[in-house]
């Protein structure tokens, strides 16, 4: 078992995740109206953004990612309450890091082995968080699996190819594009869309999914903008 600290960031969340456990019995006995699935989507949105206060830059970060995921996904074919839950999971996938000290959160210099192991364990723990909630059990995989590489090189399992969850080599995506091109401390600027784009580029079949990055890259050239050329080429 892991030995966590639990903060009282952690309580905080573990009580919005029992609120959330509560109204999750409701929704699964009584037919899902309009409200009160977007109800339930707002706790989670609430939830996500508290722990991003504790993360400098990363306001925002979950929803955009959510947004990202959702639609590369549904160009994946993926379609109905299966996208449902891949926007849950973008946006607790970081749940985990309620637990990570601020000061590391926030820290520009290069972290310590022993920061990083930190840092990695968000990917543990807000995993075993999603799992202790009937309705979010689902989730657990893909909330563990979202920092894994398709070459194996990723955390926390070194997972490889296809025994990633599609939904995580997809938030692995999306989530690093975000990070790339929005302030973090530890880069000294932010990328250009077009700096980020390579940069996924030049990913595809190490730490990302191939395919998962040419129906990335389709979507920004359809969505965002960027002609065919600049996505592909950039
Ligand atoms: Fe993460």
């Amino acid at each position: 078992m892991h030995n966590y600290h639990f903060t009282p960031g952690v309580v905080i969340t573990g009580g919005i995740l029992l609120s959330i456990a509560v109204l999750s019995v409701y929704v699964s006995r009584v037919y899902l109206p309009a409200k009160i699935r977007s109800a339930y989507l707002k706790s989670i949105t609430v939830l996500a953004a508290a722990v991003e206060t504790k993360d400098s830059g990363t306001v925002g970060h979950a929803q955009r990612v959510a947004e990202i995921t959702v639609e590369v996904a549904r160009r994946l074919g993926v379609e109905g309450s299966e996208l449902e839950r891949i926007q849950y999971a973008a946006l607790l996938m970081d749940m985990g890091k309620a637990n990570v000290p601020q000061a590391l959160l926030n820290k520009s210099d290069p972290l310590t082995p022993g920061e990083w192991a930190i840092l990695q364990s968000h990917a543990r723990l807000g995993a075993e968080m999603v799992a202790a909630v009937p309705f979010l059990a689902d989730l657990e995989e893909i909330v563990l699996h979202h920092h894994e590489f398709c070459d194996g090189t990723g955390y926390p399992s070194g997972l490889a190819g296809e025994q990633i969850p599609l939904a995580s080599r997809v938030l692995c995506v999306a989530a690093d594009y975000d990070a790339m091109i929005s302030d973090r401390p530890y880069h000294p600027r932010p990328l250009s869309p077009q700096e980020a784009i390579e940069e996924i580029r030049r990913g595809a079949g190490a730490k990302y999914d191939p395919r998962v990055v040419e129906v990335f890259l389709d979507m920004l050239a359809a969505e965002h903008g960027f002609s065919e050329e600049q996505a592909k080429a950039a």
